[in-house]
């Protein structure tokens, strides 16, 4: 059975563990931004964002994640053109460049998961409106995450958010169901008809992951097998949260 198949419903006390995972994954993610600045490599980050999960007694469910090889690193980091799944390295950050870090926690068997993109000191206005709309978009998802909407909802407002704006959501990549795994379902598109697909419930918890384009929705991955870019080398942006469905409406998992 693939994983977009196995909706796995919380109760509270699992929705609180993985509130604890959340909390942590923030804090990496913004360890990680603290230290950007040009001159920094991608590796430094990833070590940053690493360190802070040990001091908790958490790891990345990044590392080691089977695809054409094993990933390498405890967080993404996907600079400009790589729109997701960046590997850290040597290169240096630049000023102007924009940096997508993408961090996964597993805390207490339960993983937490989320992305933001940030500028490395002055960016174009351009670079600025990709990432604004992108975090938007993520808003807007969120909104529609209540019991009793459809993965549809969130997915059209998602897309309505990006596509107004003139800018494309990818077609390829997806948000999902979080929890034990990194990837359960359901599988939630960035794209879709408000109102279709499975209907919400409370307990379910999902990483919505908006990635955002600027010229065309095409996307290829790069030789090292999982860096993915945009076909035309235009910046990319993409946001992440963890969300629990409540009965009280969405509750963000993934910050202080
Ligand atoms: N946030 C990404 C995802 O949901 C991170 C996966 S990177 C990987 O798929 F290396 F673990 F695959
Ligand atoms: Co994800």
């Amino acid at each position: 059975m693939s994983w977009d198949r196995v909706i796995n419903i919380k109760t509270p006390a699992e929705i609180q563990l993985m509130r604890e995972a959340g909390r942590i994954n923030h804090e990496a993610l913004q360890a990680a931004r603290a230290a950007i600045q040009p001159g920094v490599t991608t590796a430094d980050l990833n070590a940053i964002a690493e360190e802070v999960l040990r001091k908790h007694g958490a790891f990345s469910p990044f590392l080691n994640y089977p695809g054409p090889t094993p990933y390498p690193a405890s967080i993404c980091t996907s600079v400009n053109e790589e729109l997701v799944h960046g590997i850290p390295g040597k290169r240096k950050l630049v000023e102007g460049d924009i940096i997508t870090m993408d961090c996964g926690t597993v805390f207490k068997g339960f993983v937490a998961d989320s992305a933001i993109t940030v500028g490395v000191g002055e960016i174009s206005g351009a670079a600025q409106m990709l990432i604004e709309v992108t975090e938007g978009a993520l808003q807007a998802g969120i909104t529609k995450m209540v019991p009793g909407l459809h993965v549809g909802d969130v997915s059209a407002a998602i897309q309505d958010y990006v596509e107004s704006r003139g800018y494309y959501v990818t077609r390829v990549y997806t948000g999902h169901g979080v929890g034990k795994q990194m990837h359960e379902g359901p599988q939630v598109p960035n794209y879709g008809q408000a109102g279709a697909g499975l209907e919400l419930k409370a307990g379910m918890t999902i990483a919505l992951e908006p990635m955002v384009l600027i010229g065309t929705p095409d996307t290829r991955v790069l030789r090292d097998g999982w860096t993915v870019i945009s076909v035309d080398r235009s910046l990319t942006a993409h946001y992440e949260h963890s969300v629990a469905i409540t009965e009280e409406g969405p509750l963000i998992l993934t910050i202080s």
